[in-house]
């Protein structure tokens, strides 16, 4: 596979060596290497992206779903090019940032008013700021594996781990929360949960779960934080609208970007009025806060994300879904996938796992990984998929159509073949 891989993408290993020069271990960004080294892409549209190297991949990531709508989306570019011919940003309201905030009250119910920030990280640092100052404590408590982006407090539970300003609990299991709630609740600020943890490998809670977690936050005295940076896709009204649960804060990210870098608080009036600059009880700014060009493109990536698309999409994931489990029997592979809207992880295993911790398919993983990229596919490495609104059914037939060959490659040159 990677000998493969090596011969089909020299480009991109040049690329990479350069990059390793002036980057520590050549990136950026955690989630955008991969052995033996990441693409070098230098152009994407609709659902496809091209690598230095020339070849053309069906992109099933969407940038870990940012790009709902897929690659140079004719809308977000037009509103964002229109918005950098006039000026990208200043220190000063813009129109554009109402518009969105107005958009996104519009859509989620427990959402009167919204802060923005440069991206889900900044959100949920800003969401710890809100319950930290609100309820006098410092600790925040949330599921093991649970993925809010790279503060350290967060990366602790990522991570699997308790830390002084961390606690965890067993993400599905009430129970879990309930007791540590009881036990240490009275230090802990607010509660971060995601209605399906993403990075942990697309598990979805269920109404109970994630209600009783907001009832048993309430009880102790703490805020109870939903981190829709991902799920708002699944639905107009995020994931909340529909279990039917209203958190006190809500985090927003990737999709209400359109491709540009953003992020968010949302949460009632009381709440955010903390931020009020007459009498500001938070000191939040950020030279690129609200910057006009995301607030342009967001509003068009948000405005084009009907339910009828939304049903669209996830119409498609199913369609996928059974393509990749017949493609997998048919080479012999024992494949579980972890489903739900337009998101899904696929595991190599008979029962469908997590992705956070040790993975006991981690080897296949990362050879799957490889030969679909040879074969034309772009996953994340980690087996996460996003579909986007641009995507039809013969693009789906063709997904498979090359997902069966990359699981026949490595069917046949079975464990550690190269
Ligand atoms: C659920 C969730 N929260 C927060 C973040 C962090 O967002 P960002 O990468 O924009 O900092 C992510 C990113 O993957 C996420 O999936």
């Amino acid at each position: 596979m990677e000998a493969r891989y090596r011969e089909l993408t020299p480009g991109s290993a040049r690329a990479f060596s350069e990059a390793r020069r002036w980057l520590p271990g050549g990136s950026s960004r955690q989630a955008g290497y991969w052995h033996p080294y990441p693409l070098t892409f230098v152009r994407g549209e609709a659902c496809y992206l091209w690598d230095l190297d020339g070849r053309r991949y069906i992109d099933l990531l969407g940038n870990y779903t940012a790009l709902v709508h897929g690659h140079a989306y004719p809308p977000i570019v037009a509103a964002a090019r229109a918005r950098v011919d006039t000026g990208s940003c200043w220190a000063g309201n813009n129109e554009e940032q109402v518009r969105l905030a107005r958009l996104l009250v519009k859509r989620v119910d427990s959402v009167a008013q919204v802060r923005f920030t440069n991206s889900g990280t900044e959100a949920a640092n800003l969401a710890l700021m809100i319950a930290r100052r609100w309820t006098g404590r410092d600790k925040v408590l949330m599921a093991r594996g649970g993925y809010h982006g790279s503060l350290m407090e967060f990366e602790t539970g990522f991570g699997g781990a308790t830390g002084p300003l961390t606690g965890i609990a067993q993400y599905g299991d009430l129970g879990a929360f309930q007791k540590v709630l009881s036990e240490e609740g009275n230090s802990i600020a607010a509660v971060f949960i995601e209605p399906v943890m993403g990075a942990g490998g697309v598990i979805p809670g269920d109404a109970p779960f994630v209600e009783g977690v907001r009832q048993a936050a309430h009880s102790a005295g703490a805020l109870f934080v939903l981190d829709e940076v991902l799920t708002l896709r699944l639905a107009p009204g995020g994931r909340q609208a529909q279990l039917g649960v209203r958190p006190d804060l809500t985090l927003f990210g990737k999709m209400i970007g359109g491709g540009f870098p953003v992020g968010a608080v949302g949460g009632d009036q009381g709440l955010l009025e903390l931020f009020n600059p007459d009498q500001p009880r938070i000191f939040h700014t950020g030279t690129f806060n609200a910057n006009p060009v995301t607030m342009a493109a967001g509003i068009a990536s948000v405005e084009a994300l009907t339910a009828d698309r939304i049903d669209q999409m996830d119409a498609l994931a199913e369609k996928l879904k059974a393509g990749l489990r017949q493609a997998a029997i048919k080479a012999g592979l024992a494949l579980s996938i972890n489903h739900i809207g337009s998101i899904m992880n696929l595991f190599f295993s008979e029962s469908s796992g997590t992705a956070y911790g040790q993975r006991d398919d981690g080897e296949l993983m990362a050879r799957f990984h490889l030969a679909a990229l040879n074969h034309g596919l772009f996953l994340a490495p980690r087996g996460l998929i996003a579909l986007s609104t641009v995507m039809t059914e013969s693009i789906i037939d063709e997904v498979i159509e090359r997902a069966t060959d990359a699981l026949l490659d490595i069917a046949s040159t079975g464990p550690r073949a190269d």
